[in-house]
């Protein structure tokens, strides 16, 4: 990839796909060709062909999904996997058609087994039963990852696949009842400090340790690996490292500055003791993160704060008779 190739990036306007955008053009990279879901359903297999027949794409990196928290996995199964089986069959297979370089697409943590050994390595992938509440995603997204190996067998098409862990950033969904883990409790605080509610409740015990990349790291590791990376092997991105969930929520309390208190409701399960990705491969690479998690959270709440937090309630002010 050069800096005159024309990049398609798909979902420009999510979490990931902004990341990317930010990262393309701060690196110099110009011809960035555009569309957001009214302009292109990429669900639209004969309106995907027909724009990457006219538009002459180089690259493609495939930041377009249907992507939420767990609520929205177990709710919204049947469209978690027709609307990203359809995506990335029709975005894969019109970009080989129409002779595209090379493509990024994109898996994620939680497609590996759910009693996988920790750190998760790459090889881990399809060795055991997988987590029931988000099947339909990580099935659709796992046909996705052996669409691109075998179209690279097959075709010679530079299809690559990255494995993201948790990400977190400017750009993020924070409604309560779809979101992800980690912005669903940045939103909880910021809420309760608007209130006055003098405690946080937490699921379980606080003690199971999970990882979060900064989206701007995830958008440079998405870079390095276009401009670096041609291997039909999927590779892990992630900061290596882990951290407690309660852990984890004092620093969200500290930095959306709430008074309160933080309490357990210990009849919720923990879910799994610990989740890291072993990053071994994509480190081997040359490729560090940059955004330590309490500056990446900072960022994180000063975005919501000014995109993304409800209107404060009106004050009841009783003005006092002249
Ligand atoms: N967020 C994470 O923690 C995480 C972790 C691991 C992996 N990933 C992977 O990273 C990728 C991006 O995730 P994200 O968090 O950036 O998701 P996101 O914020 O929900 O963004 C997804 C983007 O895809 C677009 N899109 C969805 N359906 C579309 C369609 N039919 N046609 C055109 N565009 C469509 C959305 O457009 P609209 O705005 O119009 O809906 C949105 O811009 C996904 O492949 C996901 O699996 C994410």
């Amino acid at each position: 990839m050069d800096r005159n190739s024309r990049i398609f990036v798909a979902g420009h306007r999510g979490l990931v796909g902004s990341a990317i955008l930010r990262r393309l053009t701060e690196a110099g990279y110009t011809d960035l060709v555009l569309r957001d879901r009214s302009q292109l359903d990429l669900t639209d297999q004969a309106a995907v062909r027909a724009y990457f027949d006219r538009e002459g794409i180089d690259h493609v990196i495939l930041a377009a999904a249907k992507v939420g928290g767990i609520l929205a996995n177990e709710r919204s199964g049947a469209e978690f996997i027709r609307d990203n089986l359809l995506i990335q069959t029709n975005v894969i297979d019109a970009a080989w058609r129409a002779g595209v370089k090379k493509l990024l697409f994109l898996g994620s943590s939680c497609l590996y087994p759910k009693h996988a050994e920790q750190p998760i390595r790459e090889e881990a992938l399809l060795s055991g039963p997988m987590e029931p509440s988000n099947k339909p995603y990580a099935v659709a997204k796992i046909a996705g990852i052996t669409m691109c190996q075998a179209y690279r067998k097959q075709y010679g098409f530079n299809a690559i696949c990255a494995m993201p862990s948790n990400l977190y950033g400017p750009g993020d969904h924070f409604e309560p009842e779809t979101s992800h883990a980690l912005p669903g409790m940045i939103r909880r605080f910021h809420d309760a400090k608007m209130a006055g509610n003098p405690t946080v409740t937490l699921w379980g015990t606080g003690t199971p340790r999970r990882e979060f990349l900064y989206v701007d790291d995830m958008a440079d590791a998405c870079l390095h690996l276009m401009e670096h990376y041609d291997s039909g092997e999927i590779v892990n991105v992630g900061p290596g490292e882990d951290i407690a969930i309660g852990d984890l929520a004092c620093l969200i309390r500290e930095t959306v500055g709430y008074p309160g208190t933080l309490g357990h409701d210990l009849d919720k399960p923990d879910g799994h003791p610990r989740k890291l990705m072993d990053v071994s491969r994509l480190f081997a690479t040359g490729w560090r993160p940059k955004v330590g998690l309490e500056e990446g959270l900072r960022r994180t709440y000063d975005w919501f704060l000014e995109h993304a937090a409800p209107p404060a309630p009106a004050p009841s002010v009783t003005q006092a008779a002249e």
